[in-house]
């Protein structure tokens, strides 16, 4: 073994240690990006859809009980393919026909600025989504004690209202409907401003609820900033064990002609 001339430890040990700095830089960059990423990669990389992350969030709720809620629905984009994800697994798994979905917005836009998109932005009209409860009005009012009594239990909540007060308002009003396993879905978890992540930082040091994340979907940056964002999907952990969700019905047939073959 040489010594280091510098500090007295092994050659080896600086090489591992080398390595282990290494290993976290490339993790944190493969896990979160970094600064500008965006505008070096642009166009020329395929992240997973917005609907291709909901289709798996909706997928992995299926056996949990409880119902969907978005915060944050603008023109119903997301909550379009939600609903039609669910109606599809519907088809083949009873325990989604009884699942409703509840759409929480202001529809007059974002009520401060948020990375670089001004105050209003998004205000729409409110879209006709059949199948879907729409709770219209900011959250700090909607909100209540009698939506979380007619809602009872949440399966999958998907959180894109942006800004840290709108999510933090929707994960406390949140809290007392989560149970073993339900599903907490961020559209904006880290990028330029990483409101949401705070706001969920926050709040699982405030109720200690025990999560554990799924996973992290890189994304296109949310606002105007050139780095890029991340999707990020976080479970309940449950306190006994959780069922699967089990493949829907062609999947299944697929596997059982594949093995009698
Ligand atoms: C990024 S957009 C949602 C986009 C939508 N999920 C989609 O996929 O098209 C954010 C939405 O959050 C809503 N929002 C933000 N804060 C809110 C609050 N405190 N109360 C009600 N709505 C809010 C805005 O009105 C806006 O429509």
């Amino acid at each position: 073994m040489n010594p280091s001339p510098r500090d007295g430890t092994s050659g080896e040990a600086t090489t591992s240690r080398r390595d282990t700095d290494r290993r976290s830089a490339a993790r944190q960059e493969w896990a979160w990006g970094s600064e500008g990423d965006w505008a070096k990669v642009s166009r020329r990389i395929t992240y997973p859809s917005r609907a291709d992350v909901l289709a798996l969030a909706v997928h992995l709720s299926r056996p949990v009980p409880g119902h969907v809620m978005e915060f944050g629905s603008w023109r119903g984009h997301s909550t379009r393919v939600i609903r039609d994800e669910l109606w599809r697994s519907a088809i083949w798994d009873r325990s989604a026909r009884h699942k409703r979905i509840y759409a929480c917005d202001s529809f007059r836009g974002l009520p401060t600025v948020y990375d670089g998109l001004p105050e209003g932005n998004f205000a729409t009209a409110v879209p006709t989504l059949h199948g879907v409860r729409i709770v219209e009005g900011y959250f700090e009012d909607s909100l209540d004690e009698k939506l979380a009594q007619e809602v009872g239990r949440v399966s999958l909540a998907h959180l894109d209202a942006d800004l840290y007060d709108s999510t933090q308002v929707a994960l406390d009003w949140l809290t007392p409907l989560l149970g073993d396993g339900s599903l907490l879905l961020f559209d904006e978890f880290a990028g330029a401003e990483p409101a949401e992540e705070e706001a969920f930082l926050l709040w699982m040091e405030r109720t200690g609820i025990e999560t554990r994340l799924l996973a992290i979907f890189g994304r296109e940056p949310s606002g105007r900033a050139p780095t890029s964002d991340r999707r990020a999907l976080f479970q309940v952990v449950a306190r006994e064990e959780l069922p699967s969700p089990r493949p829907l019905w062609p999947a299944r047939v697929r596997r059982r002609l594949l093995a009698s073959r």
